[in-house]
């Protein structure tokens, strides 16, 4: 029988993005409540993952996987950083402002970084891993799809703005495929159903 994991998220997308990530690990992931809602309260990545994991397990009396991520631009010291999605209030207002903070400089450097955690139903912390993927901000944005800053981040070696990849390309190369990547064969030792 599948064991639950709760996804601490209340986007469906993120959800069907994780499924992806984990399918076929013998774990059936579901969103957690929508009333519970977690404070973004960390100053890394990391910090914000293990928050969200560990809330949503104690909770909801399960395990509990969380991610957070984020664009961080060289030439801004890291930011929007861990405020990504607090950067204005939709996705174009985010845009907006990172272009318009970027202005003409020059290095146009940048990363997208994620995080992903996976607590136990105590809350305790069982598993944790980070991907990153390198890039450079565009003057202006290419392409419809994907979420996010995902316009105006081009990946040099692919010749691609994220928005012009496939989901399959953006998934084998970004942040977050990173850092499920690098879980997944850890994934089978700590998730045992014993366990
Ligand atoms: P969170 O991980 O759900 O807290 O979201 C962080 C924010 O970073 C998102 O709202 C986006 O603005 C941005 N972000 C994270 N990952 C991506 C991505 O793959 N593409 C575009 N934007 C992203």
């Amino acid at each position: 029988m599948a064991k639950l994991l709760v996804v601490a998220t209340g986007n469906p997308g993120k959800l069907r993005e994780m499924q992806a990530y984990l399918a076929g690990s013998g774990w059936e992931l579901t969103l957690k409540p929508e009333e519970l809602e977690i404070e973004e309260t960390g100053e890394t990545f990391a910090a914000n993952a293990c928050l969200k994991a560990s809330q949503t397990a104690q909770a909801t009396g399960n395990w509990a996987i969380a991610d957070d991520s984020g664009l961080q631009v060289d030439a801004l010291n890291g930011a929007p950083g861990v405020y990504s999605a607090r950067y204005g209030k939709t996705d174009a207002e985010r845009i907006a402002r990172l272009l318009r903070e970027l202005g003409n400089e020059v290095n146009r450097q940048a990363q997208f970084a994620c995080a992903v955690a996976i607590a136990r139903p105590d809350g305790a912390i069982a598993l944790q891993s980070e991907g990153v993927c390198r890039g450079e901000i565009l003057h202006a944005p290419r392409g419809h799809g994907g979420f996010g800053y995902d316009p105006i981040f081009y990946v040099p070696q692919k010749q691609l703005t994220f928005a012009e990849m496939s989901p399959e390309l953006k998934r084998s190369i970004s942040h977050r495929g990173r850092a499920f990547t690098a879980l997944l064969p850890q994934l089978d030792t700590v998730l045992s159903p014993e366990s």
